[in-house]
């Protein structure tokens, strides 16, 4: 399952980024726009240097589908605003109380709680006022977009996910009760990031399956890898304070299953995502950079 031994991913994600962040400058009012604050803790998380996974997985997925990464480009800023949404609001005192983000102090560390909440809010509602800025296409009209980002951040999904997460702590859950928690908490963003790319190469519904197949099982897998790091690496590594889940007794791989076989349910969530692409013929050898981005994931050490 090794991906295409020529393809530079390094290259491709640093140019991806670029090129994501010139567009997340754009979309964003200036931090001079009144209220001078708010645009200052929307822009202070939004730059602060996080790996830009959701932007590249809905690139690489529209370059497999033969679209235009330029096409895919808002909707690719879109998640990335509600990715640093969700990470503003879990790392609130209420939330995760977390001090560190991206390598620097937490939104509310820098701003206060009121200003994190808000700069959380606003950058949600940017997102669709991005999104709704995207082109539309035949089969994916601006209607579809929007439902499919709103599914995806809403209170069946992300948001139910963090919901079971705090009810999580303390108690002692099943493998199942995890999964439950990991499919919306982190899959369901990845998941929908992935199909955007799809659907701004107007794909086929074919190809829209297999991608979401894909999403699905690498946005599982980045989950168990983001438990794992949490235990194996230092705060510095990470840019976050790393041993924090055990703290809070946060319901984890680890704590449940412990770090063998964690990895082992990684890799194996990482060759179910390779066998989704490889099901369909549709991508005609444009789905590297996919592919490599899902090893990357895997093997990710921040
Ligand atoms: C962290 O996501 C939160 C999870 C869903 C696990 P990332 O590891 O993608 O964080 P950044 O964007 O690089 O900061
Ligand atoms: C975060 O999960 C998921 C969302 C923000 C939706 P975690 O709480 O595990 O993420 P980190 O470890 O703080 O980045
Ligand atoms: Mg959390
Ligand atoms: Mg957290
Ligand atoms: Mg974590």
């Amino acid at each position: 399952m090794s991906a295409k031994t020529q393809f530079d991913l390094q290259q491709f994600l640093a140019m991806r980024t670029k090129t994501v962040n010139v567009a997340l400058d754009k979309f964003l009012p200036s931090a001079t726009t009144r209220p001078a604050t708010i645009h200052k803790a929307m822009r202070y998380s939004l730059f602060a240097g996080g790996k830009r996974m959701r932007p590249a997985l809905c690139l690489a997925a529209a370059a497999a589908c033969g679209g235009k990464e330029a096409d895919a480009l808002p909707l690719a800023c879109a998640v990335e605003c509600i990715h640093t949404y969700s990470l503003i609001h879990d790392d609130l005192p209420a939330m995760d109380d977390d001090d560190f983000r991206r390598g620097k102090p937490t939104n509310h560390k820098m701003f206060g709680d009121g200003i994190a909440v808000l700069a959380g809010d606003a950058l949600l509602t940017q997102a669709f006022e991005i999104a709704a800025q995207a082109k539309g296409w035949p089969r994916y009209p601006h209607q579809k977009i929007i439902l499919e980002i709103a599914r995806a951040a809403g209170s069946l999904q992300l948001v139910a996910g963090q919901v079971a997460d705090l009810e999580g702590e303390g108690k002692k859950l099943s493998v199942d009760e995890l999964r439950y928690i990991h499919e919306r908490k982190t899959s369901a963003l990845l998941c929908c990031s992935v199909r955007l790319g799809g659907m701004s190469a107007n794909c086929t519904s074919a190809q829209l399956k297999a991608l979401t197949d894909f999403g699905y099982h690498v946005g599982l897998a980045f989950q168990v890898i983001d438990d794992i790091l949490d235990v194996t690496q230092t705060s510095e590594q990470l840019g976050k304070t790393a041993g924090k889940d055990r703290q809070a007794q946060k319901a984890t791989y680890p704590a449940i299953v412990g770090l063998e076989k964690s990895r082992k349910i990684a890799e194996n969530l990482t060759a179910r995502a390779f066998a989704a692409l490889s099901r369909i013929a549709g991508f005609k050898g444009k789905a590297t950079p996919l592919e490599a981005l899902a090893e990357f994931l895997l093997k990710r050490d921040k």
